[in-house]
């Protein structure tokens, strides 16, 4: 600049850009800046065009959750990943954009997330989308499917909210593919940790980031990781529909994404113990949990997920009523009654008036959610205190 500036233009420009100097930081820089300055004209036209990378303005991408989409797609092992603002706006956008939007046909999951399935079934209300939903395990079921009325993409969990279901992913991508279909895995409750859903030949990985991935229940976040296309299509969407991760909150993600795999092997190891201990109780009708030899697809999640089994528990209580259900709620000392998991703490929740309140109870009923049953977040805290907190709460349920 070669003019001398007046004070009131100096305040308004001050601290634009961080001092230089040896020394590279540990910590990512949180980049809190909505648009970015160019001394050349050409040079930005570039960028807006794609020729060069770059930064032009928030929705478009930012350094900082730029940071953090890179460690994405290599934990994912993707070409691209893109974040948005929390794990329904990336399911909603990438569902949309590979399927709905151009009237392709998509074979979903029966027992996924309950406003996952609840978006679909809106979609199917509102915008006449061809969605049919299915039982993964049964790979009769799916495999027809996918051929009787042709489908564009199959969606499933790797573990399913809450029931714990875990999908065959080697299996379901062949069969995906073999009928010209995406698989697409939400990944949330299994983490990078147990499993690279594209190692095993999905197309697609979801995660809510509000989970495991961060972690420290201060943010919500979701990404959607696949190939350089799919990268491409996710930008166009949160650049048009608007609901990108900003900054801050993907520097917090970052953060807390440096103990993710210390803190799921404790929470995988504490819940197995606690697993265990709750299927002898005799309030307990029935655990569900991958690592015990009574979870239908136990063989699996073994091989699966390289010997972990998450850190989620969901078992019912035998009274099978809300109002025990309630009682052991709100007895629980240790552990919080709160909707969210894959946090540090112990969380539980109750889907009948919570997950699984938009869907019917008939419904309910069929994929085995009663009332009586509870979801568990194990958290890292010390198993013997969790332990004698279940135990008070079961006595007075
Ligand atoms: C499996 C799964 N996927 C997606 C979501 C949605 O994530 P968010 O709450 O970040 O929108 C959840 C939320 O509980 C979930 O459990």
């Amino acid at each position: 600049m070669g003019r001398e500036l007046r004070q009131g233009t100096r305040v308004v420009r001050s601290a634009r850009s961080l001092p230089e100097g040896e020394g590279a930081p540990v910590a990512p820089s949180l980049v809190q800046s909505v648009a970015f300055d160019y001394a050349s004209a050409a040079r930005q036209d570039e960028v807006f065009g794609n020729e060069r990378p770059g930064y032009v303005y928030g929705r478009y991408g930012t350094p900082t959750t730029a940071a953090l989409e890179s460690a994405l797609a290599e934990l994912d092992g993707a070409e691209g990943a893109v974040c948005f603002a929390s794990g329904m706006a990336a399911i909603a956008a990438f569902v949309d954009a590979c399927a709905i939007a151009s009237g392709g046909r998509v074979v979903a999951q029966e027992d996924v997330y309950g406003q996952t399935r609840a978006l679909f079934e809106r979609w199917v209300r509102e915008r006449g989308a061809k969605i049919t939903f299915v039982d993964p395990t049964d790979r009769r079921a799916v495999e027809s499917a996918l051929r009787d009325a042709p489908a564009s993409l199959l969606y499933v969990e790797a573990i399913a909210n809450p029931l714990l279901r875990v999908v065959d992913i080697t299996a379901l991508a062949d069969l995906a593919h073999k009928n010209g279909a995406t698989l697409a895995v939400d990944a949330t409750f299994a983490s990078p940790v147990l499993v690279q859903p594209r190692s095993l030949g999905a197309d697609v990985v979801i995660h809510s980031l509000t989970k495991y991935v961060n972690g420290h229940g201060d943010v919500m976040g979701g990404s959607v990781a696949g190939g350089a296309d799919v990268a491409r299509a996710m930008r166009d969407r949160t650049i048009l529909d608007g609901a990108y991760l900003p900054p801050h909150e993907a520097w917090l993600v970052i953060r807390g994404m440096r103990t993710l795999d210390l803190r799921v092997r404790r929470q995988c190891e504490t819940a197995l113990r606690i697993a265990t201990w709750l299927a002898q109780h005799k309030k307990v009708a029935r655990v569900r949990y991958p690592g015990l030899a009574s979870h239908p697809q136990h063989a699996l999640a073994k091989k699966q997920f390289g010997g972990l089994f998450g850190g989620v528990v969901t078992f019912d209580l035998a009274s099978g009523s809300r109002e025990s259900a309630f009682r052991f709620l709100d007895s629980l000392e240790v552990a919080a009654s709160a909707t969210t998991l894959g946090d540090l703490w112990t969380e539980f929740l109750y889907p009948a008036i919570s997950s699984h309140r938009r869907v019917a109870p008939e419904e309910r009923a069929r994929l085995g959610i009663t009332d009586g049953t509870l979801r568990m977040s194990v958290g890292i805290e010390d198993p013997e205190d969790l332990i004698a907190d279940l135990e008070g709460a079961l006595s007075r349920a």
